[in-house]
């Protein structure tokens, strides 16, 4: 029951809801909606329960500092309990986050450090090792380490494993989960052991990890790379006891995201990517039975931080995602074509202005000028900065006064050779096929179709 209140108290009781439309063989399929805590994940659970132990436990003290090294949803587990608690937190986090994370994050009131994302354990710059640093150097202050905090498995041994035994009345086959720090694997596997042994751990984990591998054919691997976030391992943290997981699926990039946009559009469920891996592991566990199976997995964070990712195509097809039929020429570089729709432009006539707000908006730095379906021009960022500089009452002027209107257009069935005179002049390039505007090629389009070809 959620008690009255304070926001700290609408941390767990996430609701349990039957996935209803997607094939689960002979199985009931159920998702734990932790994406409904208050930051929006599983890890608000964790960021109370370490918090509280180490106040129990006398290792804070009021007006203290909390330090956690986090790429992730910890970290704003933590900063919401900090901001409740009055305590200040450093979160040092490696340089390839999200900005939308770090701008909630530093909403929130955190601290956050950014660190080198390329160098690994050992290196003075890692981020984990800046945090114990740190923590050693800061007076009154506390490295949450969520790797091997005991507080982090207690959380779900206390509360998540409890949960959802009530709310399956006992009837329960089966519990999918992925392994971040282990602290969810750990924590219902001691408590299912204690409560319900005949209840199956299965570990949904991203392809590139090493745990799938270890747990169905006892291999190690060398630790490969993935897209979804929060799961996968190359060590083993102090917190994951492996032990409880009998099955492992690994799920690709590709699977988990397209399983996730299939959660949102037949579920209603705006989950994140490793929605996505968990829901595909439990997937195939379910329709691998012979006799009907009670399976419950988890919508671990929301999906609104990946609505510029995984839910949007542009992106998909950058990252080789998502295919478009192969046309063989230079078409398969553009990733928006205006016959789709897709390409923002401008007007002649349209002002500056206008012009700047539809950069910012469609986060381009240069926008085609149009009459009819024939580009006459192309204006960029510079070309309205030289512009308005001396007089910003030049924003009312037409785009047709600031564009560049010698155009290069170049047919899609030029080779790619050709692209590299007209990069060299630093323009971009106008694909038309007999006049008519196709979209434009620039630089990093040229650099993602050549990763693409490294498969
Ligand atoms: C986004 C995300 N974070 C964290 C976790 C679980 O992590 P941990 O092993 O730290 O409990 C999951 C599990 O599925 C997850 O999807």
């Amino acid at each position: 029951m959620r008690r009255d209140g304070h926001v700290l108290n609408t941390i767990g009781n996430t609701p349990l809801v039957e996935l209803k439309n997607l094939d689960t063989g002979p199985c009931r399929l159920f998702v734990k909606l932790e994406n409904q805590n208050p930051t929006g994940s599983i890890k608000d659970r964790i960021g109370l329960s370490m918090v509280e132990a180490a106040e129990r436990e006398d290792k804070i003290k009021p007006g203290g500092t909390l330090i956690e090294a986090t790429a992730g949803n910890t970290g704003l587990g933590l900063a919401l309990v900090a901001a409740q608690k009055g305590y200040k937190l450093i979160l040092v986090i490696p340089d390839k986050m999200a900005q939308e994370k770090i701008l909630h994050l530093r909403a929130l009131g955190a601290d956050c450090r950014i660190t080198r994302s390329d160098v690994g354990k050992g290196h003075p710059e890692y981020y984990q090792d800046i945090a114990e640093r740190l923590a050693s150097e800061t007076p009154n202050s506390f490295y949450v380490n969520q790797f091997a905090n005991p507080a982090n498995p207690f959380a779900h041994e206390a509360t998540t494993g409890p949960e959802i035994w009530a709310q399956c009345e006992h009837m329960l086959d089966a519990v999918v989960v992925g392994v971040g720090s282990g602290g969810t694997l750990t924590g219902l596997g001691r408590y299912f052991e204690r409560v319900a042994p005949q209840v199956q751990m299965v570990l949904a984990d991203p392809k590139g990890s090493i745990l799938e591998p270890l747990i169905e054919r006892d291999e190690v691997v060398v630790p490969g790379s993935w897209l979804v976030e929060g799961i996968g391992e190359d060590f083993i943290p102090p917190n994951c006891e492996l032990r409880h997981a009998k099955k492992a699926y690994a799920i690709s990039d590709a699977e988990s995201f397209f399983t996730a946009r299939e959660v949102l559009s037949k579920e209603g469920i705006l989950g994140g990517s490793s929605t996505g891996t968990l829901v595909a592991a439990a997937l195939r566990y379910c329709r691998e039975q012979t006799a009907p199976k009670r399976v419950v997995t988890f919508i671990c964070d929301s999906g609104n931080k990946y609505l510029s990712k995984m839910y949007n195509d542009f992106w998909m097809f950058e990252q080789g995602l998502l295919d478009r039929p192969k046309q063989g020429n230079l078409v398969d570089l553009i990733v928006r074509r205006y016959q789709e729709g897709s390409v923002a432009t401008l007007a002649p006539q349209e002002t500056l202005l206008q012009a700047y707000r539809r950069m910012k908006l469609f986060d381009v730095s240069q926008l085609p000028v149009m009459e009819g379906e024939r580009v006459v021009g192309i204006l960029d960022e510079s070309d309205v900065l030289l512009s308005v500089q001396a007089d910003p009452s030049r924003f009312a002027q037409p785009v047709s006064s600031a564009m560049c209107a010698s155009v290069v257009t170049i047919a899609p069935d030029a080779p790619i050779s050709e692209l590299l005179p007209i990069f060299a002049k630093d323009l971009v390039a106008v694909v038309a096929d007999q006049g008519r505007f196709v979209g434009l090629i620039t630089k990093i389009d040229l650099l993602n179709y050549l990763r693409k070809q490294l498969g």
